[in-house]
């Protein structure tokens, strides 16, 4: 299975239209949505899965879980009860998300240091949603360290929850390469539910000595899906790695097409800053993105922006545009 990553900001309904539309991804992952005091009302769910209408599918039919972030157990069931009735076919649970504002109210990595708690929230909302739903959680190895990795591996398994997402670091070690893929490994001793190794995977041989080192056959894609958008059909054809510029030309055509998407959902000025931001994230990986950003980093109108793709796309003569 090859799951789609939850990322917050960046990972919305529109990025997952589009990553999702060759059909290589089995399951996205929403945008966490944080349960922090209240049973949130029926539209703060449909913002963050707009999917909802559409049988909680991508346009392409790649199934969408919900993500729910939140220290209270009871809140939590609440809140997952309330989304499961709303159609949400699946429901996950962020342990792992390392920002200062929601580790300050006791979410996200937060949790890791107790594991009781863990199972607790686990529990709460197993039992609050009807079995057909499945309930999983996404974990980092720990807060500080990884001595509680397995404890808090377990307590999920435990608790009711039919799989376990992994990203390889702890909350300390933040982005920083590498990921612990051989802590995975680990994990897969003390729990019988299925595991999903995620962290650093960019490109093919990446997904290879994933699963080689983590011993999972699933895996998730984050960053890597946002730089390189072929990565998940290559892994689904099983095909090597193409070169840089043979992917650029396929991005281009995609940021166009990305531009269109976020037109049709969202204000002027935060069209501009999507493709700026998708830019962000593809400028490490290709210096035509560094440049394209440097052109449309002073641009704030968006048929200025779309100007400037359509031109450095007609600059590639192969570009197949949708
Ligand atoms: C911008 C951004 C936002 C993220 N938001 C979430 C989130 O909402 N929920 C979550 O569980 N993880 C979130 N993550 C973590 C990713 O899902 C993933 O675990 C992490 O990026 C490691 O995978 P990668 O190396 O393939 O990117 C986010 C990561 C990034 C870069």
């Amino acid at each position: 299975m090859l799951v789609l990553a939850p990322m917050e900001g960046i990972a919305d309904h529109s990025m997952r239209d589009l990553l999702t539309q060759h059909g290589a991804f089995d399951l996205c992952i929403s945008e966490f949505v944080r349960i922090s005091n209240t049973l949130l009302p029926e539209r703060v769910f449909k913002r963050y899965l707009p999917e909802l209408e559409n049988n909680c599918q991508t346009p392409s039919g790649c199934p969408v879980h919900i993500q729910l972030l939140g220290s209270d157990p009871l809140l939590m069931a609440e809140n997952a009860q309330r989304v499961a009735e709303m159609g949400a076919p699946g429901i996950d649970l962020n342990f792992g998300c390392p920002a200062k504002m929601v580790n300050r109210h006791g979410g996200g990595a937060l949790l890791l240091k107790e594991p009781e708690q863990v199972a607790r929230i686990v529990s709460a909302v197993r039992t609050a949603v009807p079995d057909s739903i499945p309930i999983s959680a996404k974990m980092r190895l720990g807060y500080e360290d990884t001595h509680l990795a397995l404890d808090n591996s377990r307590a999920i398994s435990e608790s009711g929850a039919a799989r376990l997402t992994i990203h390889a670091r702890t909350k300390q070690q933040g982005y920083r390469p590498p990921a612990h893929w051989e802590w995975i490994a680990l994990i897969r001793e003390v729990v019988t539910i299925p595991l999903v190794a995620n962290g650093e995977i960019w490109n093919f041989q990446d997904y290879l000595n994933c699963q080689r080192i983590s011993g999972c056959e699933d895996v998730m894609l984050g960053r890597g899906a946002l730089r390189n958008p072929l990565l998940s059909q290559q892994i689904h054809q099983q095909q090597p790695d193409l070169d840089n510029s043979t992917t650029w030309r396929a991005i281009t055509p995609l940021l166009i097409y990305f531009y269109h998407l976020t037109q049709a959902n969202y204000p002027e000025l935060y069209v501009c800053q999507r493709i700026k931001q998708w830019l962000g994230f593809l400028s490490p990986g290709y210096l035509e993105a560094q440049h394209l950003f440097s052109i449309i980093k002073p641009l704030n109108k968006a048929p200025l922006i779309l100007k400037e793709l359509e031109r450095h796309c007609a600059s590639f003569p192969n570009n197949q545009i949708r």
